[in-house]
């Protein structure tokens, strides 16, 4: 049998526990098949109780919404600035644009990947320097899992008072210093798209610190109907809030996190120790025992000095044998679309997406898996 027989070893697919079934029926059995009803409101206490910190939640159609609605509330309409973490998705991004502001992209440090505390305050200090006036909000990223150096960022944060919206789509169950990521800011988003740490099919929620924030989100969400009782709207509204049925899935895979937490965290032990004697090869790694990462995807750099192979080669031998890997993430300073956003940059988030690669980490991964994932790593360097 030739590798291409093998089974597709997948990046991230998404794994049902076994209850999410029967929530859906409930719904079905109790004719909610609208958006909201009961699993959509026990969605958001199951998530409020897993965060903790006197959250309250809103589950919405989807983390880009949640990241819209939290700048929508912020006040950041055209002409305003937001500061951004250069090295994510788009979708970290985009909601900045939708409401004709304008992101300023600031690089990683080294350790986290995440948004340089250093470079932050450099931003910001020559945005208000450069424009006069300060940026509305600040987005960090947990990126694949890992807690932003959030002491440093929440600091310089409020000696500016400038508000933080955490971008936690893929650290849900990630850990610093023992809170929760998606607690620290003002607000969070979370994502349940079908590859993240648990899924809704696709959904994402918002946290906010206040119930007037849920009120006021919910209220946005639902197309902004004033208390009338005819149609009526003094502000522009969205249709974000998440069906009774995704959230029922919702409800399901509550029961599985923890196990898809030690999952994504057992995959990464063992790619580390497989590869643990293989130079030129190093791993996104909690810096301390203050970070505890959810390790949603095991990213690893390749240095093709030591190792005599590129991140493209080992990508290319990895789908040869019907493997899915994927870059890191290219960065947003990089896309044609923010080409004209100011950016503050020290080359890191360049070099992670020239080097980077992550790894299948789902939480189905098994052993036998990895050592698929390995061996293509192995029979490269020999
Ligand atoms: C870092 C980051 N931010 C935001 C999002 C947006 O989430 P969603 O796909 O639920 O809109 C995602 C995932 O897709 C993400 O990875």
């Amino acid at each position: 049998m030739t590798m291409n027989n093998n089974k597709r070893i997948w990046l991230s697919l998404a794994h049902m526990g076994g209850q999410e079934q029967q929530f859906i029926q409930e719904a079905f059995n109790s004719n909610w098949v609208v958006p909201l009803g009961p699993n959509v409101d026990g969605f958001e206490k199951d998530l409020e109780n897993y965060l903790g910190e006197n959250k309250h939640i809103v589950a919405l159609s989807a983390g880009t919404a949640a990241i819209h609605l939290a700048l929508v509330q912020l006040g950041v309409g055209p002409g305003d600035e937001v500061i951004c973490q250069s090295f994510t998705f788009s979708a970290s991004a985009n909601p900045i644009k939708y409401l004709g502001a304008n992101p300023v992209f600031v690089d990683s440090e080294p350790e986290t990947w995440n948004m340089s505390p250093e470079l932050l305050r450099k931003a910001i200090e020559d945005r208000i320097y450069r424009t006069g006036r300060k940026p509305k909000a600040i987005i960090p990223v947990h990126l694949y899992g890992m807690p932003a150096k959030m002491d440093e960022i929440m600091a310089i944060a409020s000696e500016f008072e400038i508000p933080v919206l955490e971008d936690a789509a893929e650290a849900l169950g990630a850990e610093y210093k023992g809170q929760k990521c998606g607690t620290f800011g003002e607000f969070a988003c979370l994502s349940f798209n079908g590859n993240k740490m648990i899924t809704t099919s696709g959904g994402g929620a918002l946290v906010c610190s206040t119930p007037e924030e849920a009120a006021m989100t919910r209220f946005y969400a639902t197309q902004a109907r004033d208390k009338a009782p005819h149609y009526q709207h003094s502000k522009v509204g969205y249709n974000y809030r998440m069906s009774n049925i995704c959230a029922g899935i919702g409800r399901g895979q509550m029961y599985v996190l923890e196990e898809h937490i030690n999952a994504r965290r057992r995959n990464h032990a063992l790619y580390r120790e497989k590869l643990k004697d293989i130079d030129g090869i190093s791993f996104l790694v909690d810096p301390n025992p203050d970070y505890q990462s959810n390790h949603w995807l095991t990213s690893i750099i390749i240095d093709p000095s030591i190792t005599g192979f590129t991140r493209e080669e080992l990508r290319l031998k990895m789908e040869e044998a019907n493997i899915e890997t994927r870059q890191l993430w290219k960065p947003m300073h990089l896309q044609p679309v923010f080409a004209d956003c100011p950016f503050y940059g020290n080359s890191i988030s360049e070099k992670l997406f020239e080097k980077g690669l992550c790894l299948p980490s789902g939480p189905a991964l098994t052993s036998e898996d990895i050592n698929r994932v390995v061996n293509v790593i192995l029979n490269l360097i020999s």
